[in-house]
């Protein structure tokens, strides 16, 4: 490929989408929250009531849905048929079900479509949980972050709280996120797992800045 592709993928919550922002930024690349179509997806699922056990009921929605990414700011703001819901896709009820839709074999498929028609021609950094594996298996660069459950719950419990969450424990972003992780790397359809050619990032104890450095230092390796 002409284009090149930087692949993020990792555990929920560990800073992909921090780390992905900041690089695309850096390099001018466009920058491409797969995670915020599932969670779309899901939102859709949750207000129309769909069946996830009906098949023709999912596909049929499928076909109703249509996203949609604003992302020149870099930031993951994404409309669902017309109708921005950025916000609301990263809520408890969102999060509870997203990895539940998201191992639906025919979800999957029609994203991994969609995401494979944005990165066929433009420079991108993507980050997700298969991107690596299954949507760009041939991406010159690639991650898998990790970090310790204990961190990852207390940042993304920082995040609610900023938003004005007051409801949602400390616990519950635990349990949701070792939740998540579960499902995301058992599920039959591309579940979770760090490619052969991924480098490792753990940055349990690393700043967002040395992130950075150490993600553009790989990067230069391909240019
Ligand atoms: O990245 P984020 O945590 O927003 O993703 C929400 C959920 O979407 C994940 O827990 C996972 O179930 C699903 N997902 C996926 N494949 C991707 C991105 C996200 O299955 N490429």
């Amino acid at each position: 490929r002409k284009n090149l592709v930087v692949a993020i993928d990792g555990y929920s919550s560990c800073g992909k989408s921090t780390l992905a922002k900041a690089l695309a930024k850096k390099l001018g690349f466009i920058y491409i929250d797969s995670g915020a179509m599932y969670r779309a997806v899901t939102l859709y699922f949750i207000r129309n009531q769909v069946d996830m056990t009906d098949t023709e009921a999912v596909k049929d929605a499928l076909q109703h849905i249509e996203l949609n990414f604003h992302s020149r700011d870099y930031q993951s703001h994404i409309t669902l048929n017309g109708e921005e819901v950025s916000e609301e896709i990263r809520q408890m009820p969102v999060s509870e079900n997203v990895s539940e839709v998201a191992a639906n074999k025919f979800v999957r498929k029609d994203m991994v479509k969609q995401q494979q028609r944005m990165g066929k021609s433009k420079n991108i950094v993507m980050d997700g949980r298969d991107i690596g594996t299954t949507v760009f298996p041939d991406a010159q660069v690639k991650f898998f972050m990790t970090a310790d459950p204990k961190i990852r719950a207390e940042r993304r419990f920082k995040e609610l709280q900023s938003k004005g969450d007051t409801t949602t424990t400390m616990e519950d972003v635990f349990e949701n996120i070792a939740h998540r992780d579960f499902l995301d790397t058992t599920r039959a359809e591309s579940p979770l797992t760090r490619a052969e050619d991924a480098v490792i990032l753990d940055n349990t104890e690393i700043t967002e800045q040395e992130q950075l450095d150490f993600a553009i230092e790989q990067v230069k390796l391909h240019f």
